[in-house]
């Protein structure tokens, strides 16, 4: 069982993965549990179209239900994939040692990147990266997939504790910023032996053990899309919580926040706004509201019929009221109570963004 207080001392395999890792707008972990045991029976599904770091799903599979979720998000689909099949620490490991001796080979590769690596990474940090960027199969692979996460996690952040130069771990700020920023203080890039960085945060992470694979599974994709299909062809399990967060009207891009990651994942070595609507910051009222209502109409036939609708949103008005009425369309035969939440400590965006943290969140509970 997750709880604040345990988290605090991360004495439980749960408590040690739930926090992988660091991506924008997450739940409270407390919160996904919460509601996990509060509308589920061991055993039972939850469902999150809109996974994110898969909170909803770790919660899930760590109470013994089963976690199914989609999401558009490579990072974040990782992040998902490594907490609900875990790969070994030993297999890991020898991931990391394999990559070490690799990444000789990038050396001119790493030569090649433009300035902005040179002050964000010293020279033995970019060969590694370079050497996990071609030779990590992340999609396919389970040793992979928990190794690229593990990677992901301190890719950037405090420069006492990640791979880069001094940023923020949950967004990546863009090069000639960044390069302007580090010259003006005098920054260098952390002198880093990745093998050993890497070792360190492993025995932290694996300490108390992982949770039992199997217990649930994300996809990566656009959720409209996997949605269409599984309308043709329901998958035989039924959720009995449609746990989610969509993502919020005209506040986060999830892409371009996390270009530095999408690097490591084989994208560009420079940030650049995605063309596809669900990829980029959403500003189009009716796109935006179209996206709520065919995700939450397709989901009924991923749900038992008397299944809850848990949503969680940004509490100002345009989000707020396209919610209500996409959700109140999508199940006229539920019943729907909502709760705002402006207190700070409730709010998952409110460390990052003051605005936010003034308008708060508001969940929608259907039943
Ligand atoms: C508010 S966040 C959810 C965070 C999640 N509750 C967590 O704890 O990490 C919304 C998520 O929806 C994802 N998303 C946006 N459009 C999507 C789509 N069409 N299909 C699947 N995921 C999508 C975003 O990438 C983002 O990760």
């Amino acid at each position: 069982m997750i709880s604040e207080g345990r988290l605090s001392h991360y004495d439980t395999p749960a408590s040690r993965w739930a926090g992988v890792g660091p991506y924008y707008a997450m739940f409270p972990v407390s919160f996904a549990t919460d509601a996990v045991k509060e509308y589920t029976k061991p055993e039972d599904c939850v469902f999150d179209p809109f996974a994110g770091r898969a909170t909803a799903l770790f919660a899930a599979a760590s109470e013994g239900r089963f976690g199914l979720g989609i999401e558009i998000n490579p990072v974040g689909w990782v992040y998902g994939k490594a907490k609900l099949q875990t790969a070994e620490r030993d297999d890991v490991e020898q991931r990391i040692i394999w990559l070490g001796k690799k990444a000789k080979n990038y050396r001119a590769a790493a030569k090649k990147l433009p300035l902005f690596y040179d002050y964000c990474f010293c020279p033995k940090v970019k060969e590694f990266l370079l050497a996990a960027r071609a030779l990590l199969d992340w999609r396919r692979n389970k040793t992979d997939w928990t190794t690229m996460a593990l990677l992901l996690i301190d890719l950037h952040g405090k420069r006492q504790n990640a791979f880069s130069n001094q940023m923020r771990q949950t967004k990546a700020m863009s090069p000639q910023y960044a390069i302007d920023w580090w010259k003006e203080r005098n920054f260098e890039p952390p002198e880093r032996n990745p093998v050993e960085f890497m070792f360190k945060k492993v025995a932290w992470r694996y300490a108390k053990g992982h949770l039992d694979s199997g217990s649930g599974h994300i996809y990566l994709g656009d959720c409209q899309s996997i949605l269409n299909l599984w309308e043709k062809h329901p998958p035989r399990m039924k959720a009995n919580l449609l746990l989610t967060s969509p993502p919020y009207y005209g506040v986060t891009d999830y892409f371009y926040d996390q270009w530095l990651r999408l690097w490591l994942l084989g994208g560009p070595e420079r940030p650049h706004s995605n063309r596809a609507l669900c990829k980029r910051k959403f500003s189009n009222k009716k796109h935006y509201t179209s996206m709520l209502f065919n995700v939450f109409a397709k989901s009924k036939s991923l749900l038992k019929q008397d299944a809850v609708v848990f949503v969680r949103t940004d509490a100002r008005q345009f989000t707020r009221e396209a919610t209500i009425k996409t959700l109140e369309t999508a199940f006229p035969n539920k019943k729907i109570r909502s709760e705002y939440f402006s207190l700070p400590s409730f709010s998952q965006t409110a460390l990052f963004d003051a605005d936010l943290e003034s308008k708060g969140e508001i969940d929608f509970v259907m039943w």
